[in-house]
């Protein structure tokens, strides 16, 4: 039998339409010869933007049986920031965010990663420091003494998407690897970001806010202001 025949045929059988990568996050059509190639290319580059062997001076800040957060702050060498710079890219292929877009300049940026046990990168954490932001949080107890000028109706709000209100962290990306999901890595960089973003202080919800969330990270901060 012709081989190239039957590889067409099978691929025609198994996926119709767009599918999503598993492992790399990228959506295309497998049957569509051009979009195969730049998901070959990118999944290869997501493979080894996210392989991670560790640093001689890694700053470890949590570990867990599945894997250790490390963090890397502004003072962090060159090397470092490279590696954060190529995975903030891989993220921002798959939140659709535009290119060209870096982080470098911004002050006070902090970024947490999750090692897996399997060395590769399976979350990340890019913070920065905002002084206002868009709140996402829901906070329905309001303030217990606080004066009535400050406590404001909108704390209440779920979703305050038009109305900034101050904050003094931002988080920018946060990103699990899709077939990392739903243990908790998220909910774990986030509380690594409360305890180490301000030396000496755990940061309240109300200090944060999410920069521009996606419905996922939505539902996620949501579900993780209840607990
Ligand atoms: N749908 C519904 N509930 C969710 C979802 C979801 N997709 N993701 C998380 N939750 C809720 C659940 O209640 C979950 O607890 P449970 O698993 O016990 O039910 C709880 O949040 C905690 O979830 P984690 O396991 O800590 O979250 P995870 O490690 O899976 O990461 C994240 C969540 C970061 C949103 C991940 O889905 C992701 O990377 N998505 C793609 C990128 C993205 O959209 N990031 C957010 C962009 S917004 C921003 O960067 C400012
Ligand atoms: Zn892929």
């Amino acid at each position: 039998k012709d081989g190239m025949e039957q590889m067409v045929l099978d691929l025609g059988q198994k996926y119709f339409g767009a599918v999503t990568c598993d492992t790399c996050g990228m959506v295309y059509t497998a049957t569509h010869p051009e979009d195969e190639a730049n998901h070959a290319i990118f999944h290869r580059k997501y493979l080894s933007c996210t392989k991670f062997k560790g640093w001689k001076n890694e700053e470890v800040i949590e570990e867990f049986p599945d894997g250790r957060i490390i963090v890397i702050n502004p003072d962090a060498p060159k090397y470092a920031h490279r590696k954060v710079e190529e995975v903030r890219e891989l993220v921002d292929r798959e939140l659709g965010f535009v290119e060209g877009n870096t982080l470098s300049g911004k002050e006070l940026c902090k970024t947490f990663l999750f090692i897996t046990s399997e060395k590769k990168i399976g979350g990340c954490l890019i913070s920065e420091g905002i002084s206002k932001g868009y709140r996402v949080i829901p906070d329905e107890t309001p303030p217990p003494s606080q004066s009535s000028d400050s406590s404001k109706e909108s704390k209440k709000a779920w979703c305050c998407e038009t109305t900034q209100e101050p904050a003094v962290c931002g988080v920018s990306r946060i990103w699990v690897a899709g077939l990392m999901r739903r243990k908790k890595i998220a909910s774990r960089l986030m509380e690594a970001l409360r305890n180490h973003y301000t030396f000496g202080s755990f940061l309240t919800m109300d200090d944060i806010a999410f920069s521009d969330p996606t419905p996922d990270g939505k539902l996620f901060a949501t579900s993780y202001t209840k607990n």
